[in-house]
């Protein structure tokens, strides 16, 4: 189901040919695919579609794998440090999921047609964007309970209508990428609220962390609606159900009575329930950070493109391997 293109190469090279021949895409070409849209229809990897359906995919489902990866820096940097082998244990098998993610996300976008390799390179290159959260540091332990509530909760609520982009193979990785969020979101929650329940200096640990991811957090749903560039074609494809700010706001919503709870503040003097609209109103934020660190800004954005060009060239020897034996099991085969 998470398979990468699973074609013969004259299969792939015969597909290259008839979408050479489609480069016009007419008007009643892309009608006809509006309407498999709009009837709810699923679209398959192999599926004729726009170009610009399939490079939308491929920058949005290659920007998230890249997400799930970079996402594992911050967390790896508390493994040794856990402050007991129960919490080690967690955070590793955490951790362990990301990779997974990254990895079903590379196969969907592979089944469009770009290869792993490519990504990867424009990852490493710098010409590919992850999540702007992943560049703020985490110098507290109190920040793997705060990721786990806030990040992975944002996670969750961006990407459980994703379970239903009109894309199969993206839509399918989500369910259990989903589940697994869910868990993490979970043991964040309870580290966080280990700590509001322990010493004086525990609780200030958790209002702290809190304090700088909050707003770092509501900027993982992207721009507001009025300066997202891709948001409304990639609703009229029903890739996204919901707009940036719908999703921002739900996750307020759910987020605030989360913190209360906890005998928490969120950092936002403008942060109060409007009756009327049945909704928390929030303060501004600070898009020009988003956009700094977007555009390579991002306190440790450097570090984290170090780290991953050392486990890439670390792995090379492990990539030489497995290529080998899969040719060697191919030439057997063969004969
Ligand atoms: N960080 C980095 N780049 C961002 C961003 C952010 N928080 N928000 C927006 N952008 C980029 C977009 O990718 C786009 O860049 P591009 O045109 O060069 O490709 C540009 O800013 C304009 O934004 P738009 O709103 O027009 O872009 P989208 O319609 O694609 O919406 C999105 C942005 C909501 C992030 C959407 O792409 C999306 O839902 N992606 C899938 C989910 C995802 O990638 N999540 C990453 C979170 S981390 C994670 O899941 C790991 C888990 O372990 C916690």
């Amino acid at each position: 189901m998470y398979s990468t293109d699973l074609r013969t190469d004259a299969e792939k090279r015969r597909a290259q040919k008839a979408d050479a021949k489609r480069s016009v895409e007419d008007a009643a070409f892309l009608d006809a695919f509006q309407a498999r849209i709009d009837a709810g229809d699923i679209i398959e990897a192999k599926d004729i579609m726009p170009e610009g359906y399939r490079k939308t995919l491929v920058r949005q489902i290659s920007q998230h794998a890249h997400s799930e990866i970079v996402g594992m820096l911050p967390e790896g940097n508390w493994v040794t440090r856990a402050p007991t082998l129960r919490r080690k244990l967690i955070l590793l098998a955490k951790i362990q999921d990301e990779a997974g993610h990254g990895l079903y996300l590379y196969s969907a976008a592979e089944t469009l047609g770009r290869s792993r390799d490519d990504m990867v390179a424009d990852l490493l290159s710098g010409k590919a964007k992850y999540s702007t959260i992943f560049t703020y540091p985490t110098p507290t332990w109190a920040d793997m309970g705060t990721i786990g509530w806030l990040v992975d909760g944002a996670a969750i609520t961006n990407q459980i209508p994703l379970c239903r982009c009109s894309f199969g193979p993206y839509a399918r990785a989500m369910v259990r990428v989903c589940k697994e969020e869910s868990f993490h979101q979970r043991q964040g929650y309870e580290i966080v609220t280990t700590l509001a329940q322990g010493t004086p200096e525990q609780k200030q640990m958790a209002q702290e962390s809190l304090d700088r991811i909050w707003w770092p957090s509501l900027m993982m749903f992207g721009p507001p609606d009025g300066a997202s560039a891709h948001s409304s074609q990639n609703m009229k494809w029903k890739i996204k159900r919901h707009s940036n700010d719908e999703l921002r706001q739900r996750f307020i919503d759910t987020t605030v009575p989360q913190a209360e709870f906890l005998g928490l503040k969120i950092p936002d003097p403008d942060l109060k329930w409007n009756e009327e609209r049945g909704r928390y109103d929030f303060g501004d934020i600070d898009w020009s950070e988003m956009w700094a660190v977007i555009k390579g800004g991002g306190i440790c954005g450097k570090a984290r493109i170090r780290a991953r060009k050392a486990a890439h060239k670390e792995g090379e020897w492990v990539r030489a391997a497995a290529a080998a034996y899969a040719q060697k099991r191919n030439s057997e085969k063969a004969a």
